[in-house]
């Protein structure tokens, strides 16, 4: 008999393909990045990201008023605050009236039922653009990591429902666990970004937040040496063990969900960090993803409805129980118009 085997008997329609299909993509997925800035009425869009806008809390809230009603459950909030807030230490982060503190009270006040997951690192508060404190010319893992603490606390009493450490330092998800149930927070989770590399797919994120690392400008006001590049404490992108070393440890020190950082280009990684861990695992479809796909299709060249959601359901096959993706919102629409 020729041949033994027909699988092609499973791909002949789309009704016995849609039968047969190992994964499926749902709104409910997705958490949708957003980027809030002081003002009112405010909505401007980021020229390296065609279709997302840093926008004021009025218009923030509005906007997660549509995501919920796509379907969407939760928003990663970053903000961008003035230069005039940031120094070495980061202190406005914790700031309880300051933008990110206010951004969460108004989303949680209008939409109570969005999961609101804010970003937990300080370079979006540093004069440096760095992730942590610097001293002698280097990040200083203990102290940012008290740092952070206390900004994930002001998280929390604002109403996060979870906090979302993005910084990568050594022990910061033990000591982040054991303040907020300190401070009475038991239910607020913590999604780790465990397997977090140093990448070059941030570009546009960092145009967004202008939190890229930045040495020139700064040695001017304080003469302070200042690591050009985030790999002290963002990870190799050769590296694969390394990054389920961190997941393990972060399961250890209480994280609810993990991380992985960037997406398509590191699904392997998402696969074994999957097989490694028992509880949910999220991944980043990051800035530099997306604007890879809005460029090649602003030319003509890829589809972009196509692309985009090859590229969610393959991160979701590859184990992602949620992905964080600026294509949420429109890819949310597509699935909702099947
Ligand atoms: C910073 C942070 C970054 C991103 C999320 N949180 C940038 C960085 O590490 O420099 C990148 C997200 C993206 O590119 O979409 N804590």
């Amino acid at each position: 008999m020729f041949p033994l085997h027909r699988g092609r008997r499973l791909r002949q329609n789309e009704s016995i393909r849609s039968l047969v299909r190992e994964t499926s993509l749902s709104p409910a997925d997705f958490m949708f990045p957003m980027f809030v800035v002081e003002g009112e009425n405010q909505a401007i869009e980021i020229p390296s990201m065609p279709g997302i806008f840093r926008r004021s809390i009025d218009l923030t809230v509005k906007e997660v008023q549509e995501l919920f009603d796509l379907g969407i459950r939760a928003v990663n909030i970053y903000v961008k605050v003035s230069d005039d807030l940031k120094d070495n230490t980061g202190k406005e982060a914790w700031n309880s009236d300051g933008l990110m503190q206010r951004a969460i009270r108004a989303i949680k006040k209008e939409v109570p039922e969005m999961i609101v997951m804010p970003d937990v690192a300080l370079d979006p508060y540093s004069m440096y653009g760095h992730d942590g404190i610097i001293k002698n010319g280097a990040i200083e893992n203990d102290s940012t990591v008290d740092a952070l603490v206390k900004m994930a606390v002001s998280h929390a009493e604002a109403g996060a429902d979870f906090v979302a450490p993005s910084d990568m330092m050594d022990g910061r998800i033990l000591r982040m666990r054991e303040g907020l149930d300190a401070a009475g927070f038991i239910n607020v989770g913590i999604m780790s970004y465990s397997a977090k590399y140093a990448s070059a797919f941030y570009g546009p994120f960092r145009d967004a937040l202008d939190s890229a690392p930045k040495e020139e400008e700064n040695t001017v006001t304080e003469p302070v040496e200042v690591p050009k590049d985030k790999k002290t404490y963002q990870m190799d992108y050769a590296n694969r063990i390394e990054a389920i070393k961190e997941a393990l440890w972060d399961v250890e020190e209480g994280a609810d969900m993990v991380m992985v950082k960037p997406g398509t280009a590191y699904l392997d990684i998402v696969r074994e960090v999957k097989d490694n861990v028992n509880i949910p695992v999220a991944v980043y479809h990051v800035s530099g993803e997306y604007a890879m796909i809005k460029a090649a299709a602003e030319k003509g060249w890829l589809d972009h409805d196509k692309i985009m959601m090859e590229q969610l359901m393959c991160i979701k096959r590859a184990g992602a129980s949620l992905i964080s993706t600026y294509f949420a919102k429109e890819a949310a629409f597509l699935l909702n118009q099947k």
